[in-house]
């Protein structure tokens, strides 16, 4: 079993002056949802998500040699300007993983990312945008470690990138990942995400992800919050029990492609989180109004056309409407008709399975 210790290494067999590399991470949309947490970014159950495609951060990161002070050094960039109200959140990545990459106080570091979706849509960049930066800190780490392999890569990458944010270590490799133990899931960890290894069916090749905004404001609970909410929360035993069942499920459905039976996972899925919200003490609601309306009009239209469309929800208000590829026009036709009008400023993005990290 691959422990903390192995993600520490014992010395750099190189050095390097100054560099940069650039990379892309997508978004992910989560089947069966991570939602509680233990102390350094523990899952308390495990997940499984679909990576996006269209979704995705850019990270450029540029770095040079700097006289040792003891102390991390960086600007941070957002679209080319600077951007000083995200740099708290860094400098806690940073502290939290330089056991992992003790050269971090070696360099100045010019971080510089944008994101392909638009800005505060309520879809969460933290995914994105940790795995964006953590496998560019690998690129570094691969520099001062050249004979260090593929798998070793990844593998940390997605362990760094779960320490600046949960879910974002099933950002990093594969189009469907699994992220925490599970019985059932040989070579699963709590501590970074891999790919899932069963062959899947035909049924979810190039399946769509279409997210309608419906709330772009500001989250009035956080997901930080909201994870804390599940200590001592009086469902909580029995919904990490249902995950680990949800998710041995999940397996078997993503091999049989039986879309009813996925439709019925992954919907429970998204209602038991909010589930978990409105059950909480203090208890809150980010579903709206327009959450509801959507929902119910996926049902009616499931219900008459016997489309296999469903929806699935983030800690937030939109919807994430999940269908396979050979229903897209008939399902485009329905958000356009009928749920663009529930969007903020009719308001959606198209998207579908992808693949992972890129080095640009
Ligand atoms: O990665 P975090 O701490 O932002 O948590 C995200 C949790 C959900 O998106 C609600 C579910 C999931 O598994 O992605």
């Amino acid at each position: 079993m691959i422990s903390e210790k192995d993600f520490i290494p014992s010395g750099y067999t190189h050095s390097i002056e100054k560099g940069d590399f650039k990379w892309s991470a997508p978004s992910n949309i989560a089947l069966v949802k991570y939602w509680g947490k233990k102390d350094n970014q523990i899952p308390a159950n495990p997940s499984i998500s679909f990576t996006l495609n269209q979704c995705k951060t850019i990270t450029s990161l540029s770095f040079e040699k700097k006289n040792p002070d003891g102390n991390f050094s960086f600007d941070l960039l957002f679209e080319g300007k600077p951007k000083d109200d995200f740099k708290p959140k860094i400098q806690k990545f940073f502290e939290r993983i330089e056991t992992y990459l003790p050269f971090l106080k070696e360099y100045h570091f010019t971080i510089n990312t944008e994101n392909t979706f638009p800005h505060s849509s309520g879809i969460a960049s933290s995914a994105s945008g940790m795995a964006a930066l953590a496998v560019n800190l690998m690129s570094i780490e691969k520099e001062l470690n050249p004979e260090m392999t593929e798998d070793y890569f990844n593998q940390k990458a997605s362990f760094l990138a779960r320490l600046g944010s949960g879910s974002a270590c099933r950002s990093v490799k594969g189009n469907i990942v699994t992220w925490g133990n599970h019985k059932e899931t040989e070579g699963s960890s709590d501590l970074f995400g891999i790919e899932f290894s069963g062959s899947v069916h035909t049924n979810f090749k190039n399946y769509q992800d279409t997210i309608l905004l419906v709330d772009k404001g500001e989250k009035q609970v956080s997901s930080t919050v909201g994870h804390d909410l599940m200590h001592n929360h009086p469902y909580a035993e029995k919904r990490f029990e249902q995950a680990h069942v949800n998710l041995s499920k999940i397996k078997t459905i993503l091999e049989s492609g039986d879309l009813q039976e996925f439709i019925k996972i992954v919907e429970s899925e998204a209602l038991t989180l909010h589930a978990m919200m409105l059950t909480s003490m203090p208890y809150y609601i980010l579903m709206k109004p327009n959450t509801l309306e959507i929902i119910n009009r996926i049902w009616k239209f499931r219900n008459e056309t016997n489309i296999p469309v469903c929806f699935t929800l983030d800690a937030g208000a939109n919807v994430h409407i999940l269908y396979p590829e050979n229903v897209r026009d008939k399902v485009l036709e329905l958000i356009k008709n009928e749920l663009v009008g529930f969007c903020q400023n009719s308001q959606y993005i198209c998207d579908e399975i992808g693949f992972g990290a890129k080095k640009l």
